[in-house]
C-alpha cells in the first residue's frame, strides 16, 4: 500500500486528511508530539474508518527517529503539517516558531534525503502575502509577510524552492492555506484549539455550545462592507482532498508547484457569525472591541492555479462548514480529551 508519513496527523487538518488518504487507497503513517492535540484525535480516525492507523510519538525534530520511521515503512512520501501556528504566539517567542516551524522542517527534509523519500507536500500560508497590493491573490503576489510565524512558512517556502533547485528533490507541492473552518460531517473529529481559541470559527462554536459568553469582534471600522474582517473560509475536508490531489499529480506530472487554496470568496465576521446562528439555532452574543493587531483589513484567494494543475475546487460552501463545526461542537462540548 502507498504508505504516506503524516506529520502533525493528529491536529486539526492532519486527522481530515488521514480520513481522506485512507478513503483514496493510501495508507498514512502519523507522527506527532502532541504539542497542540491527542491521541485520542487518532482513536477518533480509527473508528471513523475503521481502519488500524500507525502512529508515533515523536518530533520532526528528532531526524534519527523520523528517517528509522520513514525507512520502516518505506513511505514513499510526506505530508507535513507539524508546526506551531499561532501568529499572536509567534510574536511573543518567535525562536520556539523558527524551532519547531524551520528547523523542524529542515529535520524532516534530511531524514527524506536520507531514507530516499522523495514527495513532499508543505502546509503553507496565506500569511505568506502579507499586506495585499491587490486582491484576490494570486501565487506570483509580493510576499512579505508581517509576523515570525509567517516568516517561517515563507523561510521554509525559500529552503525548498533551493532544495529543487539544486536537484536535490523534485515532487514537492507548496499549499497555501487560506481559512479552513468545519469538520467531518460525522462530528466525530474537529478542531480542538488548547486554551482560549484565536481563530474566529472555533471561538464562535464554543460561545454557541455555552463555553465562552460573548465573542468579541476585532473592529467594525474597517474599510469593508460591514467594517468587520473579511477572509476566505474554506472547508477543511475540501482542504484535505487537495492534498490527496497533489500526491496523485505527482504520479502522473512530477515537478514542483505551488498554489492558493482557498474558495475565492470572502466573507465578513458578522455574515460568519450570522451563518452560524443559523445553522446552530443558538444565538452568538458579540461585543464590538478594538481591532486585533497586526490584522489585515480584508484577504481572500484567486484559486485557478489550483484547479487548473490539481483539479481542485472548494465543494462546500459557508452553510456546509457552520453545520458541521456544529456536528463536531455540539457533540463534542468539550474536544476530544473531555468529551
Ligand atoms: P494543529 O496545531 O491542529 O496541528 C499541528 C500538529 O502538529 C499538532 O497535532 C501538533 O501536536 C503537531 N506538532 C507541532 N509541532 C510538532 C513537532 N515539532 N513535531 C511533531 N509534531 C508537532 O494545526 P492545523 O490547523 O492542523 O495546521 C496544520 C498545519 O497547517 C500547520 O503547519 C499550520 O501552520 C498550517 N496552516 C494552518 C492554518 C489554519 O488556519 N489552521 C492555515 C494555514 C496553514
Ligand atoms: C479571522 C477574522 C479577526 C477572532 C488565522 C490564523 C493564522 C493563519 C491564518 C495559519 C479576523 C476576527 C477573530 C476573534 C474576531 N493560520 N476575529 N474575534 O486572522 O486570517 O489568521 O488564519 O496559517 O495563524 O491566525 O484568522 O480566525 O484569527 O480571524 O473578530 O475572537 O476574525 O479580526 O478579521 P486570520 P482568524
Amino acid at each position: 500500500m502507498k504508505q504516506v508519513l503524516v506529520t502533525g496527523g493528529a491536529g486539526y487538518i492532519g486527522t481530515h486528511t488521514c480520513v481522506e488518504l485512507l478513503a483514496r487507497g493510501y495508507t498514512p503513517v502519523v507522527v506527532d508530539n502532541f504539542v497542540n492535540s491527542s491521541p485520542a484525535a487518532l482513536d477518533r480516525v480509527r473508528r471513523l474508518t475503521n481502519h488500524e492507523l500507525r502512529s508515533y510519538e515523536a518530533d520532526v525534530r528528532d531526524t534519527a527517529r523520523i528517517t528509522e520511521i520513514l525507512k520502516k515503512h518505506d513511505c514513499e512520501a510526506v505530508i507535513h503539517f507539524a508546526g506551531l501556528k499561532a501568529v499572536g504566539d509567534s510574536v511573543a517567542r518567535p525562536l520556539d516558531y523558527y524551532s519547531a516551524n524551520v528547523i523542524g522542517t529542515h529535520s524532516l527534509l534530511s531524514a527524506m534525503m536520507e531514507a530516499g523519500t522523495g514527495r513532499f507536500v508543505f502546509s503553507s500560508s496565506a500569511t505568506v502575502y502579507g499586506e495585499p497590493e491587490f486582491l484576490p491573490y494570486t501565487e506570483s503576489h509580493r510576499l512579505s509577510p508581517t509576523n515570525p510565524y509567517g516568516q517561517t512558512k515563507l523561510s521554509v517556502e525559500l529552503m525548498l524552492k533551493d532544495l529543487v533547485e539544486s536537484g536535490g528533490m523534485t515532487d514537492v507541492a507548496i499549499l497555501r492555506y487560506f481559512n479552513p473552518i468545519g469538520a467531518h460531517a460525522s462530528g466525530e473529529i474537529g478542531e480542538d484549539p488548547h486554551g482560549v481559541p484565536n481563530n474566529l470559527m472555533p471561538f464562535v462554536a464554543q460561545v454557541a455550545v455555552g463555553r465562552r459568553p460573548a465573542l468579541n469582534v476585532f473592529g467594525n471600522d474597517y474599510d469593508t462592507p460591514d467594517g468587520t474582517g473579511v477572509r476566505d473560509y474554506l472547508h477543511v475536508v475540501d482542504l484535505a482532498r487537495a492534498h490527496v490531489l497533489a500526491l496523485e499529480r505527482f504520479e502522473r506530472e512530477p515537478g514542483a508547484i505551488t498554489v492558493n487554496l482557498g474558495t475565492g470568496h470572502g466573507t465578513s465576521v458578522l455574515e460568519l457569525v450570522s451563518a452560524f446562528e443559523a445553522a446552530s439555532g443558538r444565538k452568538v452574543p458579540i461585543n464590538f472591541g478594538p481591532r486585533r493587531c497586526g490584522d489585515i483589513a480584508a484577504f481572500w484567494a484567486d484559486p485557478s492555479q489550483a484547479e487548473a494543475l490539481l483539479g481542485w475546487r472548494a465543494e462546500y460552501g459557508l452553510a456546509d462548514m457552520c453545520r458541521d463545526q456544529w456536528a463536531w461542537q455540539s457533540q463534542n462540548p468539550n474536544g476530544f480529551e473531555l468529551a
